[in-house]
């Protein structure tokens, strides 16, 4: 007997299990149990069962999206910093005087967990109705223990409340707060020596990130926090190369971190140096748009050297207000030449690499997350090319119609 409760039907299937194609299925079922994927082929080779069957009236499956890389529980907002960037202020000029990622701090910490829930669940409520099922959320609006603390639970709780997939990442590192300001190395050994081991200690934290540029940390602070991670087992990432080039993505690369991200001002050493060290590359469209960078990510150089490039919504105040995974698919094909086959995979396959999550989620395949999209398209390339609109027909999380 097949070893499925539940069998789809109804659909064409891109498995993404090939980097080559799709990895397509005219015609698919997938069989699920206890939340994983157990039988998966073309519908006239389902063997006999007593199964329960859905049928999905037509379109095309995916596995379920990822946004590896998102920063969704912040307190207020920055629309008044648009508002000054559009009469040509910068994003540096504005951090400098105290605006930027440090104003969302005092909001942060000044917001109650109850409403930085209720802000966070409608930001990944959209997400999610635009076919996302695994995300990542990162800490660092908080830059104290109690509130880079308060941030991870109430992330941990969204994952809890809703049907996604919920990774966390400690941020700590993201900006120097007020209270250290000029005494950044200061600030470092908080993060190292109170923060980051009181975060793993609890469990809160999936993984550890920082942000390594002129506005915030050298790489010689980033290796602390790097060390520091390793030491309690953490996965490490980096923000590194979106404004200038420090140099960070080859630390991460040294380092085995999970990904580099951003990666506008990325050097040819360092970008050699993560195919070897199997780093992703998350490239984030949204925030190269809205910070209207011109300096494009080396996509062509990173395709050749074999680097898995991810994509991400990058969902915060200041850099990216983006609710849409699937429009960055689109911003990454028409901004930096990805093809539609491109963006898929590193909204899936690629996106659950940069999480660690590489052996369960991201392909349609047996033994992995019965989480899938059933898509209101006539080709998997439409994914990327219509912006907006309402192209989700039904979501699968651990076997369930969400
Ligand atoms: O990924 N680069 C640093 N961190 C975020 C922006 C955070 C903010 O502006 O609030 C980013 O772009
Ligand atoms: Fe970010």
């Amino acid at each position: 007997m097949p070893s499925f409760d539940t069998i789809y039907v109804g659909f064409h299937a891109a498995t993404m299990v090939s980097t080559k194609d799709y990895g397509p299925i005219e015609n698919a079922a997938i069989g699920v149990k206890h939340g994983q994927i157990t039988w998966l082929g073309p519908v006239s080779e389902l063997p006999n069962h007593t199964a329960t069957i859905i049928d999905l009236g037509g379109g095309w499956v995916t596995p379920g999206l990822v946004d590896c890389h998102t920063h969704l529980v912040f307190g207020g907002d920055r629309s008044a910093e648009y508002e000054m960037r559009l009469q040509g202020a910068s994003y540096q000029a504005i951090a400098k005087a105290g605006g930027g990622i440090v104003s969302t701090v005092t909001d942060t910490r000044n917001a109650s967990a109850e409403a930085l829930f209720t802000a966070a669940e409608k930001r990944l409520c959209a997400l999610m109705a635009d076919g996302v099922t695994c995300v990542e959320v990162k800490s660092g609006y908080g830059l104290d223990l109690v509130t880079e603390e308060k941030m991870l639970r109430v992330a941990r709780s969204l994952g809890e409340k809703l049907s996604v997939t919920l990774q966390t990442t400690c941020l700590a590192a993201h900006a120097i707060p007020p209270e250290y300001q000029g005494q950044a190395d200061a600030y470092i050994d908080l993060v190292c020596e109170e923060i980051i081991p009181a975060i793993a200690k609890a469990g809160l934290a999936d993984a550890v990130d920082g942000f390594c540029e002129g506005i915030a940390f050298s790489v010689a602070q980033i290796e602390r926090v790097f060390d520091t991670a390793l030491a309690f087992d953490l996965p490490i990432k980096l923000h590194a190369e979106q404004l200038s080039n420090l140099g960070g993505s080859g630390l991460a690369a040294r380092y085995k971190a999970l990904s580099s991200d951003h990666l506008e001002y990325l050097s040819d050493a360092d970008a050699k140096a993560m195919a070897i060290a199997g780093t992703v590359a998350v490239i984030l469209p949204g925030a190269f748009f809205c910070l209207k960078e011109t300096k494009q990510p080396p996509i062509q150089r990173l395709r050749e050297l074999g680097v898995p490039m991810a994509i991400a919504s990058d969902c915060n105040p200041g850099s990216a207000p983006v609710l849409s995974l699937r429009l960055m698919m689109n911003m990454a094909c028409t901004l930096f030449g990805f093809t539609p086959l491109e963006a898929l995979q590193g909204a899936t396959r690629h996106g659950a690499q940069a999480l660690g999550l590489g052996h369960s989620h991201g392909q349609l395949k047996v033994g992995y997350a019965a989480d899938f999209v059933c898509w209101e398209i006539q080709k998997p390339a439409e994914l990327s090319y219509w912006l907006g609109g309402q192209l989700v027909k039904h979501r699968v999380v651990a076997g369930q119609i969400t």
